[in-house]
Formats: C-alpha cells, structure tokens, sequence
C-alpha cells in the first residue's frame, strides 16, 4: 500500500517537474529567440505576382507565341526555356543542400513559384517563411525564363518602341530591357551562401572590365539584330532574335540549339617529315576572340579541353596529351576556388605536344577540341544519364606525319 502511494507520488512529482521544466524551457532567457529576417539580397526575391495585361490570354509564352510567332520558337531554342526543366537543375534542387533561393532567376516570376517567402528565420537560408501562393500556375512555371519574366510588368508589356498596333497595353521602357539592368540581374552573383555552397558568376563584371563595354552588350551580342514583322501581315521593324544562343551545349540528345563560340583556333603548320631521334612537335594556339568576357564564363563548372592522340600506322595509341581552360573548385569542407585560367576577352594560350617516336613509320595526331558543361564526375554524383549531353567537339583536325 505504502509503496503504491509512493509510486504514485514519483509519478506526480515527475510529471510536475516535468511540466516546470517545458515551461522553462520555452521561456527560457537563453534560448534562441526567433527573429524573422526580411529578404535583402535581389536573387532571394522573386517578381511580385503579375495580373494578365489586358487584351491576353494569360502570361504563357505560348500565348505570346500564337501573335509572336518567330519570338516564341527562337526562344524555344534558349536555354532560358529550359531554366526549370534542366536535369541537372532538377537533381540539384531535390538536394536538401539546395536553399530556397535557387529559383529565383530560374522560374523568376512569383506566379511560377508554389510558394510566396516572406522572410527568412533568424536569416538561416534553410528556413524560409513561406505561405501557399494563391497566384501559382504549375504551367507557366514548366516555361523556366518566358516573355512574360522580361516583358511583363504592372499589366503592361515592357517593349523599348512607340507603337499604337499593339492589342495589349504596352510601356516603352528601353532602360528595364537593358543588359546592365535585366540581363546582369541574373548573370552576375558572387555570393557565399553557405560555407560549402557559393554562386560565382560574373559575366556582368567580366563584361564591364572588357573592351566591349559601352560598344556591345550582352543584347547586341546575343540577341543579333533582323528587320522582320513582330507578327504575321504586320510592318517590318528592327527586331532582335530571342535564341540567347550561348555555349551551345544541348539539354536534351539531338535537342534544337543555337551555338555561338568565342574561340578562335590557330594551329601552327606542322613538320611532316621527322628524322629518326627527333621529336614529333604540334602547337595550336586559342584565342578568346568573340566572347566579351571571358571564356568560359558563368557556371564555374565549364571547361574546354584540348585533346592530343597520337597514333600509329595501325591506329594504335602511342601517345596523348590534354589541356584544359576553367575552373578549378573544392566544395568540401568548405567552397573555395583553386585555380581559374579562364581566357580573357583577345587572351590567347598556346598548346603543345611533342613526342619522341621509338620506330619509324607513319603517325597520325588527331588534335580535338571540346566545350563542356560539367565533368564526368559531376554527372554521375547528379545520377545524369547519357541522355544529357556533358559537351559538343569545337575543333577537329587530324595532321599526318612520317618519321623517316
Ligand atoms: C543570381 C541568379 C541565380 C541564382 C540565385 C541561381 N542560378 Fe543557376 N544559373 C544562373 C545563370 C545566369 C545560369 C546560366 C549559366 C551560366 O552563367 O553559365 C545558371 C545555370 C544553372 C544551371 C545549368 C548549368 C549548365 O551547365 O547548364 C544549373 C544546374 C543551376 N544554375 C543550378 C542552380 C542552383 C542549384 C541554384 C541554387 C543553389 C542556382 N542555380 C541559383 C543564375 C542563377
Ligand atoms: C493577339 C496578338 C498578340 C498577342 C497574344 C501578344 N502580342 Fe505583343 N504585340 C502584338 C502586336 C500586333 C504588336 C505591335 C506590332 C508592331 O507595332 O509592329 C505587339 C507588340 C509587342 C512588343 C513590342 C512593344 C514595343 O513597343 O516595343 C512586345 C515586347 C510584345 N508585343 C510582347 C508580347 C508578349 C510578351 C506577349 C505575351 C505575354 C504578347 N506580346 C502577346 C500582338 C500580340
Ligand atoms: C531574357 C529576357 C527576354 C525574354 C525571355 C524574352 N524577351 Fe523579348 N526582348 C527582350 C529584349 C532585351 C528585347 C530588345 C529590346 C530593345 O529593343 O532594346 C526584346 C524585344 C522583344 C520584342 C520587340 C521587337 C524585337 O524583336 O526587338 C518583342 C515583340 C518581343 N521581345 C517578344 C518576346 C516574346 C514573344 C518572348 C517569348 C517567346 C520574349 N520576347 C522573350 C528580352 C526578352
Ligand atoms: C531571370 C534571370 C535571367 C535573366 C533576366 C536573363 N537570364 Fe540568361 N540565363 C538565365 C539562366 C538561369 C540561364 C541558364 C538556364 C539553364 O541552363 O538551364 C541563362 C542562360 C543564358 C544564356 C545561355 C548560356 C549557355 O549556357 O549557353 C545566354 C547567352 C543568356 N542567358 C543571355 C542572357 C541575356 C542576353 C539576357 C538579357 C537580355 C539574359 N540572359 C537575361 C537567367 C537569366
Ligand atoms: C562581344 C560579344 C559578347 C558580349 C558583349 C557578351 N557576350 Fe556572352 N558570349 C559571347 C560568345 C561568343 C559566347 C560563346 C562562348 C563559347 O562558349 O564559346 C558567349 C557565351 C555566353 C554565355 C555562356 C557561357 C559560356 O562560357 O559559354 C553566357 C551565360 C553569356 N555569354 C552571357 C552574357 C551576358 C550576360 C553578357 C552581358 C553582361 C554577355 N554575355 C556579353 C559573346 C558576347
């Protein structure tokens, strides 16, 4: 009997500590307080929900693309339109690693994201207000950088021309579809999110530090100019191509794209005839001559290789040689670049090979170029299937020699 009355006394006793201790806990002086930090920085917002303008349908490029027919296929070709879509992109978002941030150039419209974030607990990255977005459109999301992202603002359409043929409200507002204010906001970051996480593209600055600046900008350069009707029957006006044709890497094996190269290639004419106990030699040289930043740019990812293979007269490999041009980063523990000798704009780097034959005969040195989105290793850590393209050849050659 005692001891049941003891028992149920322990009981009580710990169920009452128990409770002190919750209610101390939760008005504890020293616990961490939470603090909801606004957003500052313009990548950790998206563009506010925007209304239709009138006179459309809605803000799908598709729409866009029923009058503005050429725009809207030249803009499926853009990576922009991928921008959501993209495997790799998929596979790093699906990373807890990955903070709420990263769609914000991606799907920048806030009618493209589920979610509206309003803040940031105590400014953690990992730990964003967010409230269910009433405006979300699983559709117009699929489309990653549409026209509506660029030209849509405040139920106008942002164009940079006078005109009164339009059927939708338009705004001219040449300086909002600039390079320095559109194309920069997205294409130059140079943040360190986390200790192991940093974004560092800076094509914009690479841009401004060149020759180009105040000559060509980034639309001049990657949206080219064409006389053409904005849509069918009407008159012809100074257009632009909306590929944004860039590295040129396709999505998607066998995938449409536009490619643009900054390299230009300057191989030396070789010897032929090698006396026996000399060595073989070859040199190319390349330069970054149309890029106006430099090459590669953004993704620190890309690189180009310079691939040596020397064979003999039975195609047998003798020899080989690689060079390469990017970036080189360790993520673990934590971000930091290593080494970048990524070409300036008009830099030139020249490559060489040279070898010393054991037998005469005749030899064969292919010399091949490749640009590259991201590395083999890379590929396989992101579960990338051969479906996605990792790089294109951009110089091909083979050169004969004889050692005699
Ligand atoms: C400040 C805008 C911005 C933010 C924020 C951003 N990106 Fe991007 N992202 C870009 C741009 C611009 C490119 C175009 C590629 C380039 O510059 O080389 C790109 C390209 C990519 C690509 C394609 C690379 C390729 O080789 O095709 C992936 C994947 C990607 N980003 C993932 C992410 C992830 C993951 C995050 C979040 C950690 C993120 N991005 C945040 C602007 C951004
Ligand atoms: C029903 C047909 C139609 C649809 C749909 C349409 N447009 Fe237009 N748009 C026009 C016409 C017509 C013009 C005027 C052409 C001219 O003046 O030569 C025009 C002009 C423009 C201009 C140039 C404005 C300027 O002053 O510089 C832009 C930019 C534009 N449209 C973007 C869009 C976008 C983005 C969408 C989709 C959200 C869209 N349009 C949907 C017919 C359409
Ligand atoms: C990444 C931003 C971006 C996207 C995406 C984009 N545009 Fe544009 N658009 C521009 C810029 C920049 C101009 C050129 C402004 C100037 O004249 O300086 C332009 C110009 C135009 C014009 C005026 C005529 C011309 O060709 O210069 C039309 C029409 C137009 N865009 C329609 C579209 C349509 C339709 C889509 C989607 C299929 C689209 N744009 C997607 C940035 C964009
Ligand atoms: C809302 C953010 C955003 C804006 C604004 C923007 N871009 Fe992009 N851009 C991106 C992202 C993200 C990618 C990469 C998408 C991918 O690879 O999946 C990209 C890709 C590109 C590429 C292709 C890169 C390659 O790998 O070949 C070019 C070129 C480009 N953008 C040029 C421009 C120009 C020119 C403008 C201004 C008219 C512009 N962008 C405006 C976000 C943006
Ligand atoms: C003088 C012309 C020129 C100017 C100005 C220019 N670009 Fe480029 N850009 C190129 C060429 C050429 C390439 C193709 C490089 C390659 O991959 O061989 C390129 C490639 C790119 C790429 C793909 C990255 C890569 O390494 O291939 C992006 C992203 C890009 N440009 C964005 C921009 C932005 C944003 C601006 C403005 C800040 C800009 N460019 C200004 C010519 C230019």
């Amino acid at each position: 009997m005692k001891t049941k009355t003891t028992y149920y006394l322990i009981t009580a006793a710990v169920i009452f500590a128990g409770a002190i201790a919750y209610a101390l806990f939760n008005n504890n002086p020293f616990a961490e307080k939470e603090v909801i930090v606004p957003l500052t920085e313009s990548w950790e917002k998206a563009i506010p929900n925007q209304e239709v303008p009138a006179g459309l349908v809605d803000l799908k490029a598709e729409n866009c693309g029923t009058c503005h027919q050429e725009h809207y296929e030249e803009w499926q070709y853009s990576t922009h339109s991928h921008a959501w879509t993209d495997k790799q992109f998929q596979a790093e978002l699906s990373k807890d690693s990955s903070p709420f941030l990263c769609i914000n150039c991606h799907i920048p419209l806030q009618n493209q994201q589920e979610f509206i974030v309003t803040g940031l607990v105590n400014g953690d990255i990992y730990r964003p207000v967010k409230e269910v977005n009433p405006k979300f459109d699983k559709k117009l999301q699929m489309e990653g950088i549409n026209c509506s992202s660029c030209h849509v603002r405040d139920g106008h359409i942002i164009g940079a021309f006078e005109t009164d043929l339009a059927p939708h409200p338009v705004k001219v507002d040449p300086l909002h579809l600039s390079s320095e204010k559109l194309c920069i906001s997205c294409h130059n970051a140079n943040a360190v999110v986390t200790p192991t996480l940093a974004c560092t593209f800076e094509t914009g600055d690479e841009w401004k530090a060149s020759k180009y600046y105040e000559k060509q900008d980034c639309v001049s350069c990657h949206m080219p100019e064409v006389e053409r009707s904005l849509v069918a029957g009407y008159p012809k006006r100074k257009s632009h191509r909306h590929w944004f044709a860039g590295s040129g890497i396709p999505k998607e094996k066998g995938a449409k794209t536009k490619v643009m190269n900054g390299l230009e290639f300057y191989p030396e004419l070789p010897q032929k005839i090698v006396k026996f106990t000399d060595s073989l030699h070859y040199a190319i040289s390349l330069k970054n001559e149309y890029a106006g930043h430099r090459m590669p740019s953004g993704d620190p990812e890309r690189f180009v290789l310079i691939n040596f293979k020397l064979r003999d007269s039975k195609n047998k490999l003798i020899a080989e040689d690689t060079g390469r041009i990017g970036e080189k980063w360790q993520w673990y523990p934590t971000a930091k670049k290593l080494s970048d000798n990524n070409l300036y704009p008009e830099e030139t780097r020249k490559f060489k090979f040279a070898h010393l034959p054991k037998e005469k005969g005749k030899y064969k040195l292919e010399v091949e170029v490749t640009k590259h989105r991201m590395d083999d290793a890379t590929a396989a850590y992101n579960k990338l299937d051969d479906s996605y393209p990792l790089f294109i050849s951009i110089f091909k050659k083979d050169y004969e020699f004889e050692v005699k």
